[in-house]
């Protein structure tokens, strides 16, 4: 016999869960940004290390028959971490710049790390389910992200979400050691609040 299909739903995921399902999640993740399937192995020790780290979070999106089809996590951010470290050094060549954010971003923030929805679960309203439920209680005055720019295309489905959960700019066109695409590094004050509209999210 087999299962009664369930309701889609969002859920908070405990470190045990986030292990439990880490093969899902990155499958999610590497089919949302269409990298190449070697890149799972290296992430799934990176991910389990962010789980300990202080103020993590995880959200999930489970379609009817329990699969994870949407995954968000993210933590506090601090000095010594990498992305920290990164996101300090692009505000502090760009000081006197005057498009340019003062390092006050980068205290008291929650970094959201990832966030990403299986291609046949995106276009109806669960990204930014996650995003809002991470940002509700995150612990932190304000969250901090990065997403690759949109050069000469227009604004992809990330940024239209960033920008509708109304994130501004923190940096523009930072280059990550070791990755040649530009980032922007957004920001916005919390917290994020439940969308006053009702969800498209399917049901
Ligand atoms: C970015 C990403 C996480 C967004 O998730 P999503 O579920 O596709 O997107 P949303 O929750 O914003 O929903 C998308 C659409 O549903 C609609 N929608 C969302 N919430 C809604 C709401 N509360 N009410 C009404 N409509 C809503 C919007 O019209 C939106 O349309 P748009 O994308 O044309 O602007 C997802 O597209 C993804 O994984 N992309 C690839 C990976 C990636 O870029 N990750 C981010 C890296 S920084």
């Amino acid at each position: 016999m087999t299962a009664a299909p369930s309701r889609p739903r969002l859920v908070g995921l405990a470190r045990s869960d986030f292990a439990d399902r880490l093969t899902e999640a990155i499958d999610v993740y590497v089919t949302a940004m269409d990298y190449p399937r070697s890149t799972a192995r290296q992430r799934r020790s990176l991910w389990l290390e962010h789980s300990y780290r202080p103020g993590w979070r995880a959200v999930g999106w489970l379609d009817g028959r329990d699969r994870l089809t949407g995954i968000g996590y993210g933590y506090w951010g601090g000095p010594g971490q990498w992305w920290f470290e990164e996101v300090r050094r692009g505000l502090r060549a760009r000081r006197g710049d005057p498009g340019a954010a003062g390092t006050d971003w980068l205290t008291d923030y929650f970094e959201l790390t990832e966030l990403h929805v299986h291609p046949q679960a995106q276009g109806s309203g669960v990204g930014e389910a996650l995003l809002r439920a991470l940002g509700r209680d995150a612990g932190r005055a304000r969250m901090l992200l990065s997403t690759p720019e949109y050069g000469r295309a227009a604004p992809g489905r990330a940024w239209r979400l960033y920008r509708r959960a109304g994130f501004s700019d923190v940096l523009r066109e930072h280059l990550f050691t070791g990755d040649p695409r530009p980032f922007a590094v957004l920001g916005r004050e919390l917290p994020l609040r439940p969308a006053d509209h009702p969800t498209h999210a399917p049901e």
